[in-house]
């Protein structure tokens, strides 16, 4: 990896050598001339380091069932006291994460940031963002496998498929106690099928009389595949229109290769979908430690729409992009007290400091990853008549 800058003190000497605004990064040494198209995503090589777009199709998802599976997405009849839909912790207006630390599930009130919580724990983590979480595990050649998408902050989960069902057994996010792990799957089964709007639904888009968990879970993923955003700036910038980025974003964009952020960030989403040992520090107020994979381990999350997802990190420990930068400038060393640096990620230590240095054209690149355009809109009502989001 070609390192930025000299790994300690040597900043410091030279912003008082250049004085702060006088810093100045590396010449860009590209144009979006250079970039290839490969299959739907355009690629570009800075100096051996491949970056790409997203596709630009979205993805052909059945209009009927994506239709359906947004009614269950907002409908809190999914869970054990029908207090908590999907969305009241996938909120567009937090791009599809809930912008708390961690989650507040089961005998919460309220939305997003105002939510509180009632007689449950919150949940361990910070609610991921669904935009774009049908490319999960997309590659820098824009190559995935929906049935092996890593899914989770600790990639527990494979696939949209068998993700679904986690969140309704889950006691602190919709299950609540009242109704086992094991009948509760059962009973939303059953609610479903009296009530006679979905039977109606389910019928027209699945051409079957009795709703069942295969139905369930493939309509969610149906509406999940269509939270789409992937025409930021950055993108537009791809695929030939050099206007989309100002002159700091590009700047912003090499030294984001030339630092080692993709090391880890990468291909289209800014993810490799691998787990790696940061050191983070521990979310506020666990009963226990958050291991992640086990060992501390936690994936790698995707850097798209960040203007949207804050909190950042598993557990929200980062409330502003100022704070990541922090985090990441600085000798790395481990943060966790139950992480010795010796454990930490090799791509992680060898980060050089940037921050600072750079003036933020880090997170002026990163603005560039932010795409306004997708589905924001909330339905007006759901079959059960309950309502839409939850209390
Ligand atoms: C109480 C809040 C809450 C509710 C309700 C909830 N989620 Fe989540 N969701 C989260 C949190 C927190 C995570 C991260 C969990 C983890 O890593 O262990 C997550 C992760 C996910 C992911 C993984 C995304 C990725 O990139 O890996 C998907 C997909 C998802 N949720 C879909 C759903 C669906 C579908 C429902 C409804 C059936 C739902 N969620 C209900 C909070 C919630
Ligand atoms: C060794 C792999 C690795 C490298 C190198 C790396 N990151 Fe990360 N990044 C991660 C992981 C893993 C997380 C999540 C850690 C956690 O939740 O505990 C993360 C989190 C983030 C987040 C928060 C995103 C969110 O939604 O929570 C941002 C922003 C970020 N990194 C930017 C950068 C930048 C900028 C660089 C280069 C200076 C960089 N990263 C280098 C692996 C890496």
């Amino acid at each position: 990896m070609n390192t930025l800058l000299p790994k300690s003190g040597c900043l410091a000497v030279l912003l008082i050598a250049m004085g702060c605004e006088q810093f100045s990064p590396a010449p860009v040494e590209f144009d979006n001339s250079d970039v290839i198209e490969l299959g739907d995503v355009h690629t570009l090589d800075i100096r051996g380091t491949v970056i790409s777009s997203l596709p630009k199709a979205a993805p052909l998802i059945d209009e009927e069932k994506s239709a359906l599976g947004k009614l269950l997405f907002w409908d809190p009849v999914l869970s054990g006291n029908q207090d908590v839909a999907c969305a009241t912790c996938h909120l567009p207006s937090n791009g599809y994460g809930d912008g708390l630390t961690r989650s507040i599930g089961v005998g919460g009130v309220g939305r997003g940031t105002q939510r509180v919580p009632g007689d449950f724990e919150p949940v361990p983590r910070n609610a991921q963002s669904l935009i774009n979480v049908f490319w999960n595990g997309i590659n820098e050649a824009g190559l995935f496998d929906p049935q092996q998408a890593p899914m989770f902050w600790d990639n527990r989960a494979v696939s949209l498929h068998e993700q679904a069902l986690d969140p309704l057994k889950s006691e602190l996010e919709m299950r609540g106690s009242s109704i086992s792990e094991e009948d509760i799957i059962p009973e939303i089964l059953s609610r479903l099928n009296n009530i006679e709007e979905y039977r109606t639904l389910f019928l027209s888009a699945y051409g079957r009389e009795e709703i069942t968990e295969t139905e369930l879970v493939d309509a969610l993923v149906a509406f999940q595949s269509t939270i789409i955003a992937n025409n930021s700036p950055f993108d537009r910038w791809m695929r030939g229109d050099s206007s989309a980025m100002s002159d700091r974003q590009v700047s912003g964009m090499q030294e984001f290769v030339i630092a080692g952020c993709t090391d880890c960030h990468s291909g289209p989403l800014f993810s490799d979908f691998e787990l790696h040992v940061l050191g983070t520090p521990e979310a506020a107020n666990l009963i226990e430690p958050d291991t992640g994979n086990g060992s501390f381990a936690f994936r790698t999350p995707m850097l798209r729409q960040l203007e949207f997802t804050g909190p950042y990190f598993h557990g929200g420990q980062f409330s502003n992009l100022d704070g990541v930068m922090d985090f990441y400038d600085e000798p790395q060393r481990s943060s966790n007290p139950n992480v010795s640096t010796s454990e930490l990620d090799e791509d992680f230590l060898a980060l050089p400091e940037t921050d600072d240095g750079l003036g933020g054209l880090l997170t002026d690149f990163l603005s560039a990853l932010n795409d306004p355009e997708f589905d924001r809109t909330v339905p007006q009502s759901v079959p059960s008549g309950l309502m839409p989001g939850g209390r």
